[in-house]
């Protein structure tokens, strides 16, 4: 088994799944930027240290020498999958990150045939976005084979991390988008509603329209051409999505998104351990098609919780060896039942 690097470490989400790689004996590398936060860290783990701004090719090559895998946590990810998808190019590395940003899943795929022809898997998307929803798309697209049509929901509880909202005030003028035709196509924020069934007591569920990662991976995955993904959320926050679309221009005021980006910092924290531990999640799904329709839903650990396992689930199978080249979706690469590895998932299919 070869070596596993942890970029983006002692950030929330990255510590999770430093801590919970230790607990389950791989022995990672962990590195990031800041030498006293990472070194104190890799102390307190027992785990070896490298530090490396993205910045410079030369130390990332370094650190990524002898590595079989890297999994990257820095986000928001439009600022740093370029460089270490670079590096892991130039290495043979392969590559795997956390992200959820629509555009990050798009620019990466456009570089699966230089991964291919570098031996290299580009997998980006092993957290709770987009594992557990691409699993559904996959299992939803074995049960409809003609489908054309595919709706995916999430319901996620007890609340998200500092690097998350610094990631969404990120995308904020970015407004909404759906696969049409399977092409990408833009919409007007929350541009549709519906309600759901959730199952496990959160029937009728509202949900809006957002443009989750897997507008762009379930059409990789399933072939499925038209993809919308929605969240639950109060009609009160439909409307305040739809007007953060008419004050999007704002956004592009000097001093206004570092503002938030600077207000983020100081007061959001992220989910505390209890937090982590009571809250669930929920993913619905309906792929429909030549007269045929299905629907499945999942239930399994809080999101943050959730990423740490399927993050690991992951990179375990590449440190195995299994790391089919090129740009990669999870289930693409693992199959639908990728996400029955982690503990506390349920699935169920409903129609
Ligand atoms: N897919 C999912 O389901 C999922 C789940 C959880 C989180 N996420 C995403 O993961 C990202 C991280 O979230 P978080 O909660 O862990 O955030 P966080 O606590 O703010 O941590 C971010 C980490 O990234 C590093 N970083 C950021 N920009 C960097 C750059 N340009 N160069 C080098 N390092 C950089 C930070 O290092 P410094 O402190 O040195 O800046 C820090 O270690 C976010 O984009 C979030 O949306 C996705």
């Amino acid at each position: 088994m070869g070596d596993l690097v942890i970029y983006g470490s002692y950030g929330y989400t990255g510590s999770l799944i430093a801590e919970a790689a230790v607990e389950r004996g791989l022995d990672p590398i962990l590195a990031g930027r800041e030498r006293r936060t990472l070194e104190s860290q890799a102390a307190r783990l027992g785990c070896d240290a490298a530090v490396a701004s993205l910045e410079e090719p030369k130390i990332l090559d370094m650190v990524l020498d002898d590595a079989t895998a890297v999994l990257n946590c820095a986000g928001p990810f439009e600022r740093t999958w370029e460089p270490m998808v670079e590096a892991c190019l130039r290495n043979g590395t392969h590559y795997l990150d956390i992200t959820g940003e629509l555009t990050v899943f798009e620019a990466i795929h456009g570089h699966s045939d230089r991964a291919e022809d570098a031996g290299v898997m580009l997998l980006p998307g092993v957290g709770f976005d987009v594992v557990p929803t691409d699993c559904l798309a996959a299992h939803l697209a074995q049960r409809v084979p003609d489908a054309d049509r595919l709706e995916l929901a999430i319901r996620a509880e007890n609340g998200v991390s500092r690097g998350t909202l610094k990631t969404v005030i990120a995308q904020l003028d970015g407004g909404g988008a759906v696969r049409r035709d399977g092409v990408l196509e833009s919409v007007p924020p929350a541009h549709e509603t519906r309600t759901v069934d959730f199952g496990w007591g959160h029937q009728e569920t509202h949900v809006a329209a957002i443009p989750w990662g897997d507008v762009a991976t379930a059409y990789y995955t399933t072939g499925i051409p038209n993809v919308t993904t929605y969240m639950a959320m109060p009609t009160a926050a439909v409307r305040v999505q739809r007007a953060a679309g008419l004050v999007a221009p704002l956004l592009g005021l000097p001093g206004v998104r570092p503002g938030l980006q600077w207000l983020v910092e100081r007061t959001v924290d992220g989910p505390d351990a209890e937090a982590r531990t009571t809250g669930e999640s929920y993913v619905w799904g309906e792929a429909s098609g030549d007269g045929e329709r299905a629907v499945a839903r999942l239930r399994g650990p809080q999101t943050y919780a959730l990423t740490a396992e399927t993050a690991l689930a992951t990179a375990r199978r590449v440190l195995d060896g299994y790391a089919p080249t090129g740009f990669q979706t999870p289930a693409g690469a693992y199959g639908p039942d990728l996400i029955l590895d982690v503990e506390g998932v349920e699935r169920e299919d409903v129609v």
